[in-house]
């Protein structure tokens, strides 16, 4: 494992380290990164030592020469190096993660997004989350087809081709997987934001809108439902509100600037803003227009809400307000008193964020925190918020108002009307213990 803080030294925190998980610190001596770092500094002070004292310059026999790091000494590798960018050999940590024990399989599974070390309201296309119901497959574009048919006047089927020379459109908006947060519904589970909130992503999407491709096929305007269609082994099929596809859905096929990573669905994928990620069909192969609800497997037996009378709720599509901070979160370790930026992200899948609030004190009292704009539909927004820890025992939450005014709820409140043995849906407020050595702990209240 490589020092994979390397890129939070930009950061007013005090000590980098500080946000190591512990087992990192250790491998950061391990691998000699702090020799490194000392080497570095102490040839920098004798230079400068050396400069100001008007000394005659250093020979090659010199120990400060030789503790110039060797890539200011050396010819940087050629511009031929990576045809395609990889991130720095020190950021190798830095990577998706399966919860170990989650899935039976590692195709029926997920790998989380490490949202404790992503920037922004962007996530790099190889740190997206990747949730799949029969592995990933990768389809060759020249032989892939979408057809739209059921309640449409001319039924279609379209290449690639055709599809990437139709007028499109460039959208941000975040992914969320209805079961994001599933395994906090009854305690504390997981250590990491990764594992808690980790099936969250945020892209640009750029595709033809769908609502252009019903048009061209002459749909039914009675018609209140689509049937989309993965083209996977698993037989992925989900009931779409024609409502959400007329508004701002996309039959994608690009993502922040490029064609669809294959685990994203390449080479098409449907953009479903606001709603569960799992009604996001990748391998998208086929809209039926339909007049009712299809019922189908994925809308049945999963992704239903088991409430405390013991029924079940169907089609509870949209992702709600959430909100989640994260750094420092779970896992991670504060090394001295001081001042800390508290980071976080906020999402609704109903709007825009309008506010954004922290508590130091477990939810008694609230300030405000800045949103790092921009702020977008149904998209991640960043929010910052200045802290000075005392080094006493803290309970560090955030809580999103978003464009409706609704607020996201603390445990307590979700679970007096959800009961606790639902999987899906759960946007409750997130709390992290401090405690006073420092170390990040993922704990519930009440
Ligand atoms: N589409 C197909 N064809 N097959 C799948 O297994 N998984 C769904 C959805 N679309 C899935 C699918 C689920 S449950 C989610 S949460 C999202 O894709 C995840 O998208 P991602 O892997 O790009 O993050």
């Amino acid at each position: 494992m490589h020092d994979s803080n390397a890129n939070h030294r930009g950061h007013i925190r005090p000590a980098p380290e500080s946000f190591l998980e512990p087992e990192l610190v250790a491998d950061i001596s391990a691998n000699g990164v702090n020799e490194q770092r000392r080497g570095l500094l102490r040839g920098a002070l004798a230079t400068a030592v050396a400069a100001m004292s008007g000394a005659a310059l250093a020979s090659e026999s010199d120990p400060d020469i030789v503790n110039i790091p060797e890539w200011s000494r050396i010819l940087g590798k050629s511009v031929a190096t990576n045809p395609y960018g990889l991130p720095s050999k020190y950021e190798a940590n830095i990577i998706r993660r399966q919860s170990p024990g989650l899935t039976q399989t590692d195709q029926a599974s997920v790998a989380f997004t490490p949202l404790q070390s992503t920037f922004g309201m962007i996530t790099p296309s190889g740190l997206h989350f990747e949730r799949h119901h029969q592995g990933w497959v990768d389809i060759d574009p020249r032989r892939h087809r979408l057809m739209i048919n059921g309640l449409v006047s001319k039924p279609l089927v379209f290449t690639m081709e055709e599809l990437m020379r139709m007028p499109s459109v460039s959208r941000m908006h975040f992914l969320e997987c209805g079961a994001n947060t599933a395994l906090e519904w009854g305690n504390s589970a997981v250590p990491t934001v990764q594992y808690t909130h980790g099936m969250l992503s945020g892209s640009e999407w750029t595709g033809v809108p769908l609502s252009l491709l019903l048009e061209r096929a002459g749909f039914d305007k009675s018609a209140k439902f689509l049937l989309a269609e993965g083209a996977d082994g698993s037989s992925m099929t989900r009931t779409i509100n024609m409502e959400n596809a007329l508004d701002d859905a996309i039959v994608a096929y690009g993502q922040n600037g490029e064609m669809l990573r294959p685990e994203q669905g390449y080479p098409l994928r449907l953009v479903v803003p606001g709603v569960q990620g799992v009604s996001w069909v990748k391998w998208l192969r086929r809209i039926e227009v339909g007049d009712m609800p299809y019922a189908a497997k994925d809308e049945t037996s999963h992704y239903v809400d088991l409430m405390p009378d013991g029924l079940q709720r169907q089609y509870t599509s949209i992702q709600e307000a959430k909100s989640v901070i994260t750094s420092p979160s779970g896992g991670q370790k504060l090394m001295s008193n001081g001042y800390y930026c508290i980071t976080g992200l906020a999402w609704s899948g109903r709007g825009s964020v309008k506010k954004v609030e922290v508590s130091v004190d477990g939810g008694r009292s609230w300030r405000e925190a800045r949103i790092e704009g921009p702020v977008l539909p149904k998209m991640i927004t960043r929010f910052n918020f200045d802290w000075v820890w005392d080094g006493s025992e803290t309970l560090l939450q955030s809580r999103v108002t978003d464009s409706t005014g609704y607020i996201q709820p603390q445990r307590s409140e979700l679970v007096s009307v959800r009961g606790s043995r639902s999987i899906y849906h759960n946007n409750a407020i997130q709390t992290w213990r401090v405690n006073q050595s420092g170390e990040v702990e993922n704990v519930q209240l009440g």
